[in-house]
């Protein structure tokens, strides 16, 4: 519930705010405007219900228009969606709303040299390390366009991320060819190491036709052995020192490289998400030695399935237990600068990183928003100690070194049962008294995870995306799946909760920085076509039967406000599934709450990451794992293998996309 103890700004505020106290009504209009807002507001609300079998019925679901309300004023005229939704799709390719065109580029394999990356895909039983070093890595994830300037919608630099290579039972599915091999040999796992982390490559649009600038200067692999330097509060501290670096400040390379994000200085945001699947060890591996953070992280206690621990000791936390410490972090970039040194930035704590979404805060500090993608795991946010400047590069470059983090604690607020609620921000900081066991800040950032269990904050199901809207500056994030919940709240309403949730809240006093919130649920994904026993997985009032779908995971707004979500859940099409197809892509009105389907992957993959050219005219989409399960032969067809790869989308009339 809205808090009752301020005025309403205007009627926008009347209509959704719940108080009809008089005392509480507004200034600048009457009190019979005022009411008849709230009865808009109250008959309104009959569209946000919670659908018991195909039709709605009687339950009260979310707050109406929370995003209008942050505006303070009244929201801009005219229906975001202008597309007409696509059905759920099957097939091995790709579907998109009428009108506009989606066409594959840069699969994994793309040379960014014109010498030494191989003359065609080097996928295809190929072990040439040295190959993929100068090609577009492996199972592309967060992305973003950097426009190069006087030239913004036609030249950049695309950034994006290599999350990992697909492996089936201990071996790489596609990464040497069709016949599955061992992970373990020195080509194969160099290789690997090379196929991820991050591409940065030139592209420019010729006559309709973007492709990648060939040895370009800005053309640049980043891998999981490109040196990086450890910086903020933790870096140098005894955990984060290893044989090789016994300064604790330089790390070689990135890895599972999942969301992104950017800062408005120009830099990207490359965040390490499944880092622990990489530690294991060869050291009587059925004897595990993991200490309490390695096992709340997630390390093997054995063998891994990718088997760097058997070539690279670094990877063997029983030879060297302090490596793993040094990946889970969140990484800077500049992306125009090839020579630059990627940054770890420690102050934004170490989990498994999702992506990073920022907000200024009224002050002018910089906030960043994260999530830890984990079932029970954790939300949070990261506040500067300095303030961003526009345009001043070495005020802005270091911002992400010092600052307070906090983990978030939503509470369901005046009543339980209504999926909104109350939130406020936990402090990891070594004054928060209930951290008293940690040493230091140090001790806090490098488990991360452990102080905010200590802090009792909220278990959320898989926290994924966050975004932040352009103008209002209210923070969504996507909640993908929790099979395994077993307890619930106002936030996480569902047990053994397969379709996932969007949440949202609204900070105090609209202010990034602030310490309190307002939250609701923008929307439970769920499954309206098929008979449930628990009404809540027929999906909120605003999932229907055009547009089901499971696991949203990719989140993004574009300039206008309009939500992209993105998935990456269960493909079966049967059972709890049915109907919902291919993983997808949808865009959604936060003021209205409509979700339309705009674009479907083809088999077995996930959709995911997003960025525009600044005229909101070409969108960026990645398309990761097509054909995990073996069948799939997109985007080359006839009997290839499948690859992932960047989707470009373009309206046909040369409008903005979504429109
Ligand atoms: Fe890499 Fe949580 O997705
Ligand atoms: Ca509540
Ligand atoms: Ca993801
Ligand atoms: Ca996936």
């Amino acid at each position: 519930m809205l808090a009752n103890s301020r005025r309403c700004i205007n009627l926008m505020e009347c209509f959704v705010n719940p108080h009809i106290d008089p005392d509480d009504i507004p200034t600048n209009h009457s009190a019979n405007e005022h009411f008849q807002a709230v009865v808009n507001r109250a008959v309104s609300r009959r569209g946000f219900l919670i659908k018991t079998g195909t039709s709605a019925a009687t339950v009260a679901f979310l707050s109406s228009g929370l995003s209008a309300c942050a505006t303070g004023d009244a929201p801009a005229q005219g229906p975001l969606l202008g597309f007409s939704a696509v059905a759920s799709y099957t097939e091995d390719g790709l579907s998109i709303a009428p009108g506009y065109t989606a066409t594959p580029f840069v699969p994994w394999g793309t040379p960014l040299f014109s010498s030494g990356a191989g003359s065609t895909w080097s996928g295809n039983g190929s072990e040439d390390a040295a190959a993929q070093l100068r090609q577009v890595g492996d199972n592309h994830d967060g992305i973003h366009f950097f426009p190069i300037d006087g030239k913004a919608n036609d030249e950049g630099v695309l950034v994006m991320n290599h999350e990992y290579s697909t492996t089936n039972g201990g071996n790489y599915t596609f990464l040497f060819g069709a016949t599955p091999a061992p992970a373990n040999t020195p080509d194969r796992v160099n290789k690997a190491i090379n196929a991820w982390g991050c591409s940065v490559i030139h592209i420019k649009r010729t006559a309709g036709q973007w492709a990648v600038v060939l040895d370009s200067t800005y053309n640049r692999r980043i891998t999981s052995a490109t040196p990086m330097l450890l910086t903020g509060p933790a870096a140098g501290h005894a955990k984060l020192q290893t044989s090789a670096d016994p300064t604790g400040t330089v790390v070689l390379g990135t890895i599972n490289n999942c969301g992104n994000g950017y800062t408005p200085w120009g830099t990207y945001l490359t965040c390490e998400e499944n880092w622990n699947n990489n530690f294991g060890t060869t050291v009587d591996p059925s004897v595990d030695g993991r200490t309490d953070s390695q096992k709340r992280y997630g390390l093997s206690a054995g063998a891994t399935g990718y088997g760097w621990e058997v070539v690279h000791s670094r990877f063997d936390y029983k030879k060297e237990p302090n490596e793993s410490n040094r990946f889970g972090w969140i990484v800077e970039i500049d992306p125009f600068d090839p020579t630059s040194t990627p940054k770890k930035r420690t102050a934004l704590g170490r989990i498994k990183h999702e992506n990073a979404a920022y907000a200024i805060a009224a002050d002018g500090r910089v906030v960043v928003y994260t999530g830890d993608d984990q079932v029970n795991d954790y939300i949070y946010k990261f506040v500067s100690n300095g303030k961003y400047i526009a345009g001043n590069l070495l005020n802005n470059r270091n911002l992400l070194d010092s600052g307070t983090l906090y983990v978030a604690k939503f509470n369901d607020g005046a009543a339980t049962g209504d999926f909104m609620g109350t939130g406020e921000w936990l402090p990891l900081t070594t004054r928060n008294p209930a951290l008293s066991g940690f040493a230091s800040l140090a001790d806090i950032l490098i488990d991360t995870r452990l102080a905010a269990d200590a802090l009792g904050a909220t278990k959320m199901d898989r926290p994924e995306w966050v975004t932040v809207h352009p103008q209002t500056n209210e923070v969504y994030v996507t909640l993908t799946n929790n099979s395994g919940r077993t307890t619930t709240d106002d936030a996480n309403p569902r047990t053994a909760n397969r379709y996932g949730q969007i949440i949202r809240w609204r900070e105090a006093g609209k202010d990034a920085a602030a310490l309190t919130f307002e939250w609701d649920l923008f929307v439970l994904a769920g499954n309206p076509t098929i008979a449930q026993a628990n009404a809540l997985n027929n999906g909120s009032a605003n999932v229907n039967a055009n547009n089901t779908f499971n696991s949203p995971d990719g989140l993004g707004f574009d300039a206008s406000g309009r939500l992209w979500i993105q998935t990456d859940g269960n493909y079966s099409n049967v059972g709890n599934f049915a109907n919902q197809g291919n993983n997808q892509m949808l865009a959604a009105d936060p003021i209205t709450k409509e979700i339309r389907r705009f674009f479907v992957g083809p088999k077995e993959c996930e959709v995911t990451g997003l960025t525009f050219t600044p005229d909101q005219k070409t969108m960026f989409v990645n398309v990761q794992h097509p054909g995990e399960g073996g069948n799939s032969h997109w985007p080359d067809g006839g009997t290839a293998l499948p690859r992932s790869a960047t989707v470009i989308i373009t309206k046909n009339d040369g409008g903005v996309i979504g429109t």
